[in-house]
């Protein structure tokens, strides 16, 4: 059958229902509900019941992720160290109608607080699925400016993304105007001319962290708008 896609005019012929187009309107209506229906779709749009440790959940990329596993059914449990806004993004959860999360709040630089993130995680829930290591943090400097100490702090914590608008680079020092001149900057090191939001890296994770990917592991997935692909700056 020929099929088009039906476009904001369509939409409003449904209302009467007085056309051709309403009718094709109704069977992409179908289309959509079928697929979302079948166990294909659930493999991607599912996480339900499955535990997941969250760090960074406090801020950023790592509280986007959290609201979204909390919107596909995980069960969740959070590390930041600001255990306000902890609270904040775990009330984010609940408000989506997730499962109240565990808070296991602490500084992961130190291996004991560690270790005891994820052995309270698992006390709690019997098991653990998925962990999202979003803690980090950012340092500005060249490698002719960082010294061994710097280098060590960064790399004890952090893992990498192209550039994603939270408030890490203000964190690391940065202004409202020299932020607002590195993401202008970002339209030319990232193929795709902009840099990411955090909803972006979130739902990457999500799928990877669904059964949709039970293939896949030990991979490095580039979530940067093409930016591994430009050339150096
Ligand atoms: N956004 C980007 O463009 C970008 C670019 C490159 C790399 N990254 C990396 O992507 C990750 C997420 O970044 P983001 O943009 O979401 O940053 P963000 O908004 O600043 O959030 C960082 C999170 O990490 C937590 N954290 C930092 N140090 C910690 C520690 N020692 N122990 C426990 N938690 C700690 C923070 O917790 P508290 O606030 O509670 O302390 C916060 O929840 C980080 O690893 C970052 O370096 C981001």
């Amino acid at each position: 059958m020929d099929y088009k896609y039906p476009t904001r005019q369509t939409a409003s012929s449904v209302v009467d229902g007085s056309c051709e187009e309403a009718r094709l309107y109704q069977v992409h209506a179908n289309c959509l509900q079928t697929i979302m229906a079948s166990d294909d779709a659930f493999k991607v749009s599912s996480l339900k019941g499955k535990v997941a440790l969250i760090t960074g959940a406090s801020s950023g990329i790592g509280a986007g992720t959290s609201v979204l596993f909390a919107k596909l059914g995980a069960l969740l449990a959070l590390n930041g160290r600001d255990v306000e806004n902890l609270n904040k993004v775990a009330k984010q959860c609940t408000d989506c109608g997730a499962a109240e999360p565990l808070l296991v709040p602490g500084d992961l630089t130190d291996e004991e607080t560690v270790k005891k993130t994820v052995d309270q995680t698992i006390a709690h829930f019997g098991r653990l699925d998925v962990l999202v290591n979003s803690a980090g943090i950012l340092a500005m400097g060249s490698i002719e400016t960082t010294d061994l100490a710097q280098y060590d702090k960064i790399m004890n914590i952090n893992v990498s993304p192209g550039v994603i608008i939270t408030d890490v680079h203000k964190r690391a020092g940065l202004d409202e105007e020299q932020y607002a001149q590195f993401l202008a900057k970002s339209k030319q090191t990232h193929a795709l001319g902009r840099p990411g939001e955090v909803e972006e890296v979130a739902q990457s994770i999500a799928f990877l962290a669904s059964d949709a990917a039970s293939f896949i592991t030990g991979v490095n997935l580039p979530i940067d708008g093409g930016r591994h692909a430009m050339c150096p700056r």
